[in-house]
């Protein structure tokens, strides 16, 4: 967590993933605060400044000293965790004034504070303001405000106090309680809910980073998207991609994305099924600390997802007995339709939704709970991979994140 608390430097800055607005012009990065634009084949045409993206958002504008009062003074035991961004830290404001509050009273927050070493940089936090500003769903996490002050660059959102999806999958601290079959499953729906929102003709929004880290757990395991900082506008008109450089996370993106740039909302419905076949089996997306054949996890789980007796051998050891068969070849059908190498017959987020949907209920109701006994293969759990890059065919060497928020307690329960 060293590089949390170092000297900053100026952020690096990244180019072309178009900043968007919902109700006015469309695209564009300005990185300065002036008007100058970079212009792209794929910034559409009426770019909005930094000046006009801060001013139309409904956010609180905070100062340095502000949430340097919520967060104690960006105290090393208030990290929540720590992504390309920087670190995150928990702090208290007053839920009327929003100033900053005396621990424990008021409102929590996670603040993000932009580190020296981000890769993600001021265009990111730039993005990330232009569309959490503006859109506003339930699976959605709600950023209260930001700050901009000379090289500082912070972002302020509501708490979550389950973290992150990721922590809850692969920590192998003792307070992690595995997640059971039909939390995942709650978990996925309500993500799906989200993605299928940002795909839907209100919002037009292709994600690109949806990975386990990037859905946070409300207190009861709803799960709320975050991390919007290279989301882009779906195409427009007759247009069938958007084209942009690529960007994401390894084992999450859809191979002809990686292969072509090719954006559509079809590679968020890719990096779906992988998520989904990760809650399925426990696994990360990519595992460097596993066998060569497994390293991949949608390679190796591949040949497995399709077949009624061989299934069991993906699903993660720690929750056997608690789902039918059925409901593992149903959660396994709907992984391999989104993990369908021709994007087209992917499905869409909203069938994703409904299929989730049918199969909550039948889990809820066929009484599957502690049935099963299948040989189950034991699940071996390793480091950290799955971080998000932002240069085509780079990965970020940031340390993974490691989790120090309360919400761990609870789980004990
Ligand atoms: N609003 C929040 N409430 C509680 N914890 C949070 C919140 N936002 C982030 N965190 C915690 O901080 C960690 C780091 O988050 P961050 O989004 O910076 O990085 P990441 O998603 O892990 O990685 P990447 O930068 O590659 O996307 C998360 O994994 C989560 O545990
Ligand atoms: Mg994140």
């Amino acid at each position: 967590m060293g590089s949390c608390f170092s000297a900053r430097i100026k952020a690096e800055s990244l180019s072309s993933n178009g900043v968007k607005t919902k109700y006015a012009g469309r695209g564009g990065n300005d990185r300065s605060g002036s008007s100058s634009r970079v212009s792209s084949s794929t910034v559409p045409s009426t770019p909005r400044t930094q000046g006009e993206i801060l001013q139309s958002s409904n956010l609180k504008s905070f100062s340095f000293n502000e949430l340097k009062a919520a967060t104690r003074n960006f105290r090393p035991d208030s990290v929540l965790g720590e992504g390309g961004f920087g670190c995150v830290f928990k702090g208290w404001i007053d839920e009327h004034s929003l100033a900053a509050a005396k621990p424990g009273t008021g409102i929590v927050i996670a603040v993000k504070r932009l580190s020296q070493e981000s890769f993600q940089g001021h265009q990111e936090w730039l993005t990330e303001i232009n569309y959490l500003g503006q859109l506003y769903h339930p699976n959605l996490v709600k950023l209260i405000g930001y700050c901009l002050e000379d090289d500082h660059r912070l972002l302020v959102y509501e708490f979550m106090p389950k973290g992150s999806l990721e922590n809850h999958l692969f920590r192998r601290a003792s307070y992690f309680q595995p997640l059971s079959w039909n939390l995942r499953m709650k978990v996925a729906h309500g993500a799906a809910e989200g993605l299928a929102y940002l795909h839907s003709d209100e919002a037009k929004v292709i994600y690109r980073d949806f990975k386990a880290s990037n859905i946070l757990l409300d207190s009861s395991y709803g799960a709320k998207l975050s991390d919007f900082g290279l989301a882009k506008d779906g195409p427009t008109g007759s247009k069938s991609h958007v084209s942009t450089r690529v960007m994401g996370t390894y084992g999450y993106a859809a191979p002809e994305y990686m292969a072509t740039g090719h954006l559509t909302a079809r590679s968020d419905v890719y990096s779906f099924g992988v998520v989904l076949l990760e809650m399925m089996s426990g696994r990360r997306a990519i595992d460097k600390n596993r066998p060569a054949k497994e390293q991949n996890l949608v390679e190796w789980a591949r040949p497995y997802l399709s077949s009624k007796r061989r299934i069991f051998q993906v699903m993660d050891a720690r929750i056997q007995g608690q789902y039918s068969s059925s409901d593992a070849l149903k959660a396994a059908n709907l992984a391999i339709q989104c993990l369908s190498t021709e994007p087209r017959y992917r499905p869409s987020m909203k069938e994703v939704v409904k299929a989730l949907e049918q199969l909550r209920t039948s889990s809820s109701s066929d009484g599957s709970r502690g049935s099963r006994g299948e040989n189950l293969q034991r699940v071996h759990r390793s480091s950290s991979n799955g971080r998000t890059y932002h240069r085509k065919n780079e990965v970020s060497s940031r340390k993974p994140a490691s989790y120090a928020g309360p919400y761990v307690s609870p789980l004990r329960a």
